[in-house]
């Protein structure tokens, strides 16, 4: 059982845009706010069963054109489907003969009584009719996950297009970036090219970091004016189709980096490089991210911020204060994507199909413990897209440069902001 996201409130009795629940999406491409979807054998075959709202001339008019169960069961496919309001009175009955029940409790709280109550309801029938009711209740992800996680060969075309999205949206900022505007401004060159190439917006808040701001992981104010000799840290991704893309890329706002600035993006270059070398089907993400620390430690050390022996400095988590994240995460209808809840994500054995990001950094906050005075206020990170293939990986967001020079050449090369 797969209810939809609620609606989130931007203001008193405004919505944010309405974005369909991944799991109920991928299960059965439904995408209107206020519905459940029962997903159940009928004997061996699979039945979907959808609670939707019902048609509503009215609400139609403020909020757009709904399906109504009628319209689902028709147009959409479903083989029953009736009236959100009748869901308690209903779910009862489709629990009976059932004992195992999917669903994600703790979310949403009415939600949980509903479910918790029509489990109680179907136990009473069940005893009348002597069969079972769902005397076990699973979380979705236990199955979903594990399913998410290999993409068909849509899902890669989907995440293909908005990869694409994503680069061009990144290339677009980078372009325009110069002394004098604003971190708003590179955010706007991405929101206009995410929805130009025929995304919904961003997947999540734009990050667009200058200077020290770069330091701060998910900065997203972005309205501080970018410095002639300072770096811009931009993590981004487009929403298209209902998959995600997230690339960062750091570069000088000015369109060269200082020695220093340079030195530091070099490590943070040649670890991601080094990680992506080492995906190939068979190894995991948690030795992606020793490949890409140990060159991180490698990189510190001849920056002289780090001494000694470096895999004993890995081990005393001598990197923390530095590169305080992970390397990688799934990435799918999901930034964050779903993964299988039984196994941790470092240990999943990587296989064709899984597609997932790289992006390590370092980062050196003003006034941190043990951060060089030279270094204080540098935050860098790049972020690439990965699909695992049979021989290796391809990486997804390759349009955007990362290497010094190509680095150099672009920033600033474009006509600038979109002038009124
Ligand atoms: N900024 C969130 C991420 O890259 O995962
Ligand atoms: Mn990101
Ligand atoms: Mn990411």
């Amino acid at each position: 059982m797969l209810p939809a996201s609620p609606r989130a409130r931007m203001a008193h009795d405004i919505t944010y845009r309405y974005r369909p629940d991944p799991n109920l999406y991928y299960l059965t491409g439904w995408e209107e706010p206020e519905s459940v979807a029962v997903l159940r054998l009928q004997g061996d075959e699979p039945t979907l069963t959808l609670f939707v709202r019902p048609r509503d001339e009215l609400a139609e008019t403020w909020s757009g054109r709904r399906l109504g169960p009628q319209g689902a069961i028709e147009n959409f496919g479903a083989d029953a489907a009736y009236p959100i309001g009748d869901l308690s009175a209903k779910l009862p009955e489709l629990l009976v003969g059932v004992d195992t029940l999917h669903f994600a409790l703790g979310r949403q709280r009415p939600m949980d009584d509903l479910v918790l109550a029509a489990v109680e309801g179907a136990r009473r029938l069940a005893r009348k009719e002597r069969t079972v009711f769902p005397y076990t209740i699973v979380h979705p992800e236990a199955h979903l996950g594990a399913m998410r996680l290999i993409k068909d060969d849509d899902e890669i075309a989907a995440l293909r297009r908005v990869c694409d999205t994503t680069a061009a949206a990144q290339l677009a900022a980078m372009r325009a970036c110069r002394p004098g505007m604003n971190e708003r401004d590179l955010e706007a060159e991405l929101d206009y090219a995410f929805r130009r190439h025929g995304g919904v917006g961003p997947a999540n808040p734009s990050i667009v970091g200058s200077g020290v701001n770069a330091t701060v992981l998910h900065y997203d104010r972005n309205d501080a004016p970018l410095r002639d000799g300072d770096l811009v840290l931009v993590d981004a991704g487009a929403d298209q189709d209902h998959y995600k893309g997230d690339i960062s890329r750091t570069y000088p706002v000015n369109g060269r980096f200082t020695n220093r600035q340079r030195q530091v993006y070099e490590v943070v270059l040649e670890a991601e490089l080094a990680a992506i070398r080492a995906v190939a089907p068979g190894t995991t993400l948690g030795a992606v991210h020793h490949v890409a620390c140990r060159r991180l430690i490698d990189g510190l050390m001849a920056l002289e911020v780090l001494a000694g022996d470096p895999e004993e400095l890995l081990s005393q988590s001598a990197l923390a204060p530095f590169y305080p994240h992970q390397t990688s995460h799934w990435l799918g209808l999901d930034v964050h994507d779903a993964a299988p809840l039984d196994v941790q994500t470092a240990d999943i054995e990587l296989k064709p199909g899984m597609v997932f990001t790289i992006e390590p950094g370092l980062y050196f906050p003003a006034g941190a413990e043990g951060c060089p005075a030279d270094l204080a206020g540098l935050g860098v990170r790049i972020e690439d897209d990965i699909l695992v293939t049979s021989t290796g990986c391809e990486v997804l967001t390759s349009a955007v440069p990362k290497a010094v020079e190509e680095v150099e050449r672009e920033v600033g090369s474009g006509k600038g902001p979109v002038q009124e």
